[in-house]
């Protein structure tokens, strides 16, 4: 998979992808993640990004030439599947999208800033406009950090232990049970019995139980019935 991230904070993504299960992502060709700066593709002087909005208002606007001119360079190259705008007034983004992407060969996440992007660039360049929750950032660069690292440990063979993605909250419509590990009991903090039972159909039952009291209790609105 390839992931091309445009930016005008190309610094803000530094970090997330180089740290853990991405950088080992990254390093062994499970994913190419590129990040590129919008101002890169500027026409103007000054590499002036935004401007004043028509009809006036308080914000800049992102111009449509840099961001036509960098998707146009990138299209060239490649066939891309998604070209996602991130946004606070996108769809919602969640779980079910995070696997469609991760089927995807070749996205382009375009990451939003000030008051928005000329209105053009989403009508015309734009097929997904994604928010990441009911919150404004400053940017599109954490929710994109956001998103890359939900999709890429979803890569065949990017997480050691294959099954473990499975298991995760959300995959099965359920929050994750509790877990534990040793010591079996710290200062009188005891782990439930039946996990040291050595019973795996009744863990099994147990774990089910737990994760269907834990959603009922903290997310109602996952149990449809
Ligand atoms: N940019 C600013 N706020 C955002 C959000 N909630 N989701 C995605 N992109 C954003």
């Amino acid at each position: 998979m390839r992931i091309d991230i445009l930016t005008i904070l190309p610094g803000l993504l530094e970090g997330p992808f180089s740290e853990s299960i991405l950088k080992r992502a990254v390093a062994r060709g499970f994913v190419e993640i590129v990040v590129h700066n919008i101002r890169d593709y500027a026409q103007n002087k000054h590499k002036q990004v935004d401007d004043y909005a028509f009809g006036g208002g308080a914000g800049m606007v992102m111009s449509v030439e840099p961001i036509h001119l960098l998707t146009e360079k990138l299209k060239k190259e490649r066939r891309y599947d998604e070209i996602i705008f991130l946004t606070p007034d996108g769809e919602k983004y969640t779980q079910k999208l995070a696997n469609y992407f991760s089927t995807l060969g070749n996205i382009i996440i375009l990451c939003g800033h000030y008051k928005g992007v000329d209105q053009r660039i989403r009508d015309h360049l734009i097929t997904r406009e994604i928010s990441i929750g009911d919150y404004v950032l400053t940017g599109g660069e954490l929710a994109a950090a956001i998103i890359v690292d939900s999709v890429v440990r979803l890569l065949p063979g990017v997480l050691t232990d294959e099954t473990s993605a499975l298991t995760d909250s959300f995959q099965d419509n359920l929050l994750s049970p509790p877990v534990y590990t040793r010591p079996a009991t710290y200062k009188g903090w005891k782990v439930p019995e039946i996990l040291l039972s050595g019973n795996a159909a009744e863990i099994e039952k147990w774990r089910f139980e737990k994760s269907l009291e834990r959603t009922k209790k903290i997310r109602p609105d996952m149990i449809s019935d």
